[in-house]
């Protein structure tokens, strides 16, 4: 096993500064891939950016359930009209939780670990994963993207009623019961 990564949390001037471009899959490139991916599992992330763990480069993993993806260089080429809105939360903003709308679908362009260029088309919650981890090259954290802020420990009925009507509570969930669904889900 590798050492983990220190997550670097909001407050940090590193998270609002621009990652620099990754010229060579470097030994130690694929080897900072794995200890990010070892980190994000450990924090049961589904997405983390090299700046979260305080490098300045243009490194992304990402797992949302289909296998990990190490990502270099990675670039949103396209964007459907179409979005989607659901709750997200990130590793380095702790205790926080807000919806944000994201485009349904992506198509992201990406250098692997072998140095050969990828192009995936991804939906849903991999589109949402890819744009918000893409966001923390650019310095952008999803606090700045926020729609309506989730107290997940504590919703208001204001905040349950807007949930439900945007279907992002289970349908026959209990009202009083506390959604913890998108605490998995941290990116
Ligand atoms: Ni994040």
């Amino acid at each position: 096993t590798m050492a983990l990564l220190t997550l670097r949390l909001e407050g940090d001037p590193i998270l609002r500064k621009k990652a620099k471009p990754v010229r060579e899959v470097t030994p130690h490139v694929k080897a900072l891939l794995d200890a990010m991916l070892e980190t994000m599992y450990a924090d049961q992330g589904v997405g983390l950016a090299a700046p979260q763990v305080g490098r300045l480069r243009r490194l992304i993993t990402v797992d949302v359930g289909d296998g990990p993806y190490k990502m270099v260089n990675p670039e949103i080429l396209e964007r459907s009209e179409e979005q989607q809105l659901d709750i997200e939360g990130c590793l380095s903003v702790p205790h926080f939780n807000g919806t944000v709308y994201r485009p349904k679908r992506v198509t992201v362009r990406y250098t692997d670990e072998n140095g050969e260029e990828q192009t995936v088309e991804a939906e849903d919650l991999f589109a949402r994963c890819l744009c918000h981890e893409i966001d923390h090259l650019n310095g952008i954290l999803f606090r700045d993207l926020v729609d309506e802020v989730i107290d997940m420990e504590n919703p208001s009925d204001e905040q349950i009623a807007y949930m439900q009507e945007h279907h992002l509570l289970p349908e026959k969930s209990d009202a009083e019961e506390t959604p913890s669904a998108a605490e998995d889900e941290e990116a």
